[in-house]
Order: structure tokens, then C-alpha cells, then sequence
């Protein structure tokens, strides 16, 4: 069956009171909006659009979408989804509605609508959650077990206030039909905007089947509303997480102070120490020791020590048995088995073959100002310490550079390079 994943992310979010759109804002350094793509797509949704509006250049920058749509003036959720009829009214399919506000749903959750979406030959599924505090969320209304309509928080009556079960924007639609009376919403409500719940209320009187599943946790469903919100969510994430990680052999020797991404995969028998950032796209191997150090979009080998204080990024690939010390930054560079930079080192552009000895206060000098050149240093090359390495630069395989040095131009294989200015003694300059 055709399936649509329409994600709604036009809204500013101002009850963040932040200078990003919501949708655009990060848990444990992932967008709000990339955690509902990926929950949609590992659900098993084969086209993904946002619906982006204020704000969208920010949005869009998220991810590369193959098909957005834009809602330029925020007229409401159902007005969000009227954008996608010229491109979606006539496909044959399901549609899969949800707001992109809400970055902890789960594809399992997502699954279990579509299941009983197609088990039960619904014309409309959703998700609802059980909210000790419903304040603020649509509140659902049942006649019996039978779902009828979905009430605002601004045009709930006192007695449907006190209703605990709300709308968390997760529903699944047969596509004709969605685009089929999406055009009949109206403005005629306390917020005067086009609400997508309305459509309930229409399913109902056109005798069309609609079903409401209940979630099985409500923190999974928490729609992200201010920074309070962002914080419970992140702490919720972040447990969640690091269990996974210390059920898969990981030390975090303490884990509320460990930060690691849910895109982060970690071999048996690491050690991560407390204040470590791990985040993004991040493959970690066996053994590894990681001290109190920065860690994003990187992978790394095996039995690798990381820090005290480190900084690994953008694309770094690390081999085996390396040592990267204290105050050492890695940025877009390789660096094969045995590397040893032990101490306050940049290595940036760089592409560093095996058993390297980077010394300490090494520096790869990458930019000129304008561009970015690319140092490389071939097998057993020995770096003393303080040395800057101008590049573009080649330093041959087994070669010295001496400590101090400023080497500007290539150094063979096998040469020892020194650019320093000799010394001078001046005996007894000081009794004088
Ligand atoms: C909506 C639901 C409410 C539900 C709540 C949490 C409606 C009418 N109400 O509330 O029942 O309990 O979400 O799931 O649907 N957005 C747009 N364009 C707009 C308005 C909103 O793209 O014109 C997007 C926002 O970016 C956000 C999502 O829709 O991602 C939800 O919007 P928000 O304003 O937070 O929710 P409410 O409308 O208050």
C-alpha cells in the first residue's frame, strides 16, 4: 500500500520564546523534526514531507526532504494540511498526520496505528494519550468506548476540562478521504484557525470507521511546548539511552552526566566517563576509553582512549589502538591504527597513517584565511613537539620533524626536517 507521512512544522513555537522555530530545536543534539522522520521511516512510511512555514530556510536545513510544502501564513493544523492537496488528493493510500513537535514517538507506536489501521478497515486511526495533567491538549470525546470528537482546550466546557485523555497529533488516514473533506473545515472556533481534529467530527457524520488507540506511555507522546517541556523530554531521552548502552556491556560511570545521542552506537566493554558529549551520527568500537571529551559525527575503532577534555568531529574516522589526550581537537580527519596525539594537539584536514607520533602542541595548519588545505603525514612519521605543519603538506613516511619547527614545505620519507633558529649562548650575559 502507498503511504504519505505528512510532518506538520509550520508553527513558530512561541511559547518556546526561542530565535529557532520549535521544530528546528534539538534533544541530545538531534532536530525535533529529524527524530518524527526517522520514527515515520522506521515505520515503515515510504514518503516523508514536512510542512514547514515560519522560519522554513531553518527548517529545511534539518535534512535533505525530497518534497516539502509550505504554509506561509499558520492558519491552523488542518490548514497546514490543505497545503499537500494539489500534490496528495488523488493518490490511493494511507496518510500518516503528525505534528513535528513531538520528538519521543516511537516507530513501534507508529506501527501499531498502521497495523490496526489496515486490520480493521479504518478510515481514520489515531493515537491518544492518558495525561495526568491534560492542560493545553484537545481533549478526547467518547460516547461509550466510541471516539465522537475531539474538543480544544479553548472551547472545552469545565466538564470536558476535567477529561485526562487528549489528542497528541498522530493519525492515520485513508489518503482520498482526508483530502476528500479537509476542504470543508471552518474557521468557527476560539482560536478562529482550520483545526485538522474537526475532521474527526466530519469522519463521524459521513459514517466513515474511526478508531482511537490509546498509547501505552504517555512520555513517548509529550508534545513540546516550552523549555521546561524540552528539559523533562531530554532527561526522559537520556535514561532511556544510556540503559540501552549499559545493558550493552558500556560503563557510564555516571550516567546522569553523560550525554549521548540516540544516532550513537557504543562497543562492549567502554568506559565513558562523566561530562562526555557523544552526538550525532557517532560509532564508537570495543574498549574504548572516553574521559569527560566531545564526540560528534565521528567513528572510531577499537581499544581507543579519548581525552581527558577532547574534541572529535565532523567526519573524523579513527582506526584502532589510537591515543588522542587532553585538549586535542580532531576535526575532518583520518586517522589510522596505532596514531598516538597525546597532548594539546589540532589536527584539522588531515590524513594520518598508521603509528604516527603526534607531539605534543602540534598544529595542523589548515586555513589560510580563504580555504581549508590538507596535511598529510604518511606511516611511522615522527612530529616532535610544537611543531606547525603548514599545509597543503606532505610529510613523508618515517620521517622527524624537529620540535619547534614551522615546516612549510614537503619533507620525504625517511628525512629529518628542522626549521628552528639555532640557539646562541652568551656566557656570563647575565653577570654583566
Ligand atoms: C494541536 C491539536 C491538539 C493537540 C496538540 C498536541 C489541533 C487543532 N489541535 O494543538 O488537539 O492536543 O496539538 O498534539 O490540531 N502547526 C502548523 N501550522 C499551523 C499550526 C500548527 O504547522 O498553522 C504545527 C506546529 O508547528 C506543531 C503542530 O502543528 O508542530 C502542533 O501545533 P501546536 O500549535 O503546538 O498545537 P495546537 O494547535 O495547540
Amino acid at each position: 500500500m502507498n503511504s504519505y507521512g505528512l510532518i506538520l512544522a509550520g508553527g513558530k513555537g512561541t511559547r518556546m520564546n526561542d530565535v529557532l522555530p520549535k521544530v528546528a530545536q534539538k534533544i541530545l543534539g538531534k532536530e525535533f523534526i529529524n527524530f518524527v522522520y526517522d520514527a515515520l521511516s522506521d515505520a515503515g512510511i515510504q514518503n516523508i514531507y514536512p510542512i514547514v512555514g515560519y522560519k522554513k530556510d531553518i527548517v529545511l536545513a534539518c535534512r535533505d526532504f525530497d518534497t516539502h510544502f509550505v504554509q506561509e501564513e499558520q492558519l491552523g493544523t488542518g490548514h497546514a494540511v490543505q497545503m499537500a492537496y494539489d500534490e496528495l488528493y488523488d493518490k490511493e493510500g494511507l496518510c500518516f498526520v503528525i505534528a513535528g513537535d513531538q520528538p519521543l514517538i516511537t516507530s513501534e507506536s507508529i506501527k501499531s496505528v498502521i497495523n490496526a489501521h489496515i486490520a480493521n478497515e479504518n478510515d481514520l486511526t489515531l493515537l491518544t494519550a492518558e495525561r495526568p495533567n491534560p492542560y493545553g491538549y484537545g481533549r478526547i470525546i467518547r460516547n461509550g468506548n466510541e471516539v465522537v470528537r475531539i474538543v480544544e482546550e479553548t472551547d472545552c466546557t469545565e466538564e470536558e476540562k476535567l477529561i485526562n485523555e487528549v489528542n497528541i497529533s498522530t493519525f492515520c488516514f485513508d489518503n482520498k478521504k482526508l483530502f476528500n473533506y479537509i476542504k470543508q473545515l471552518k474557521f468557527e472556533n476560539a482560536q478562529e484557525e482550520l483545526y485538522l481534529t474537526d475532521v474527526l467530527e466530519i469522519f463521524k457524520k459521513e459514517k466513515l470507521r474511526v478508531e482511537a488507540i490509546k498509547a501505552l506511555t504517555y512520555e513517548e507522546t509529550v508534545g513540546i511546548s516550552n523549555k521546561k517541556d524540552l528539559a523533562i523530554a531530554t532527561d526522559f531521552l537520556k535514561k532511556e539511552i544510556n540503559n540501552k548502552h549499559m545493558d550493552n556491556g558500556v560503563t557510564l560511570i555516571d550516567p546522569n552526566n553523560t550525554y549521548i545521542g540516540p544516532d550513537v552506537t557504543i562497543g562492549k566493554g567502554a568506559i565513558v566517563y562523566p561530562g562526555s558529549v557523544i552526538e550525532g551520527s557517532v560509532s564508537i568500537g570495543e574498549n574504548c576509553l572516553i574521559q569527560s571529551s566531545y564526540i560528534i559525527d565521528s567513528n572510531i575503532g577499537d581499544n581507543v582512549t579519548v581525552g581527558p577534555f577532547a574534541h572529535i568531529r565532523q567526519n573524523s574516522e579513527l582506526g584502532n589502538n589510537i591515543r588522542v589526550g587532553n585538549f586535542v581537537e580532531i576535526k575532518k580527519s583520518q586517522l589510522a591504527d596505532g596514531v598516538k596525539a597525546a597532548h594539546l594537539t589540532y589536527l584539522g584536514d588531515s590524513e594520518i597513517e598508521n603509528k604516527v607520533n603526534i607531539g605534543c602542541g602540534t598544529i595542523t595548519v589548515n586555513y589560510d584565511g580563504k580555504n581549508k588545505h590538507k596535511t598529510l603525514i604518511g606511516e611511522g612519521a615522527f612530529i616532535g613537539s610544537n611543531v606547525n605543519l603548514i599545509a597543503p603538506i606532505n610529510i613523508g613516511k618515517n620521517s622527524i620533524i624537529a620540535a619547534g619547527s614551522t615546516i612549510t614545505k614537503d619533507v620525504p620519507a625517511d628525512a629529518l626536517a628542522i626549521a628552528r633558529e639555532r640557539e646562541t649562548i652568551k656566557t656570563e650575559y647575565n653577570k654583566k
